[in-house]
């Protein structure tokens, strides 16, 4: 395995306690599991005190107990989204300052107990601060060494080509990575799937990566939080349309023919992919990880590629 898969910590420390996220990163790392993807804010919304920090904090407990394990592993977190203070949210998200970014790292690093970190993303676009003063502060991280790579999430195409173009003109390194809600399934137009308005790979977020091979997509809840296997999660309103009766119905073919099951197929289609899509998987049991292992190890054929790609 796989570098094809990211773990998703994102549940880690609050509905995943601490000793069921360990025997999963272990798990992944005994898989050959390589990024872990986290966030300071992870998981504000169901933390009582409201301020997230808890999956950094398991992360972090996890590498001190494993000190073989640290450059085996990447470690992906991301600034932008915590609440600073207690109220509606996201008017109360820290946003993308310099202060609020240098803070933020700081902070990343104390809980994750280590120097640096191989990805930094951008959580969510911050109207508020200027793109100039953002795109300079993630590039400072990379020029100290302290951040590999930059990304951004939930952001629209043209900002992300403005903050690439001011990072060139200052010499920077700039965002290589995005991370959106991307499935096999499609939302119904004019939906937003995450609840964000720029939350979803689109046409255009797909366009803009085959023509800039230095982009990485990584795709968030590609698994629909269980939604295609499980009827104790039935698939959102978002998914109600004649689309989604094609697509499952290809889904379902090819998991007969190969043996495995809509899991499965998702993860093969998105790991393989033009562009190539990086899954950022959930996950609340070692049972599940493994389902996520097989899954991006899956080798669709060029003819059941074409079957899923084309169903509409
Ligand atoms: N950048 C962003 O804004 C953003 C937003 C959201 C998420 N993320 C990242 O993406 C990661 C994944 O997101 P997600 O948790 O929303 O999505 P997901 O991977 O689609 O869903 C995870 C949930 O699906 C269920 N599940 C997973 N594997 C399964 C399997 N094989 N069979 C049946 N059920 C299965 C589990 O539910 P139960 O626990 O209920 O069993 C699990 O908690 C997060 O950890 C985070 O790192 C990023």
């Amino acid at each position: 395995m796989t570098d094809s898969l990211a773990l998703g910590a994102m549940w880690f420390g609050t509905l995943v306690d601490e000793h069921r996220s360990f025997e999963i990163l272990d798990r992944y790392v005994d898989a050959g599991g390589v990024w872990i993807d986290t966030a300071n804010s992870y998981a504000f919304w169901v933390d009582p005190s409201g301020f997230g920090g808890q999956g950094e904090t398991v992360l972090g407990r996890w590498l001190a107990r494993r000190p073989s394990v640290r450059h085996r592993v990447r470690i992906s977190t991301k600034v932008g989204a915590a609440p600073t203070e207690a109220g509606p949210w996201p008017e109360t998200a820290e946003g993308l300052s310099a202060g609020a970014i240098k803070s933020g790292i700081e902070d990343s690093l104390r809980r994750l107990g280590t120097d640096h970190v191989e990805l930094y993303w951008a959580h969510m676009p911050d109207p508020a601060t200027p793109l100039d003063e953002t795109v300079g502060a993630f590039d400072e991280l990379v020029s100290a060494g302290v951040v590999g790579r930059l990304g951004c999430s939930n952001y629209p195409v043209w900002q992300l080509e403005r903050a690439r173009q001011i990072s060139r003109a200052n010499g920077g390194t700039g965002f290589t990575a995005v991370q959106q809600h991307h499935t096999y399934l499609q939302p119904r137009p004019g939906v937003r799937p995450s609840g964000l308005r720029f939350g979803a790979v689109t046409e255009e977020v797909l366009h803009y990566l085959e023509h800039h091979a230095d982009m990485a997509l990584w795709a968030y809840t590609p698994l629909l939080s269980g939604s295609y296997t499980r009827a104790d999660k039935p698939l959102a309103a978002t998914y109600d349309h004649p689309g989604t009766t094609s697509r499952l119905a290809v889904l379902d073919e090819i998991a007969a023919e190969t043996g495995t099951n809509r899991n499965r197929v998702v993860l093969a289609w998105l790991a393989a992919g033009i562009p190539a899509v990086r899954p950022v998987v959930g996950v609340s049991t070692v049972e599940h990880l493994d389902e996520a292992v097989a899954g991006v190890s899956l080798k669709l054929t060029a003819d059941q590629r074409e079957r899923l790609d084309s169903a509409v």
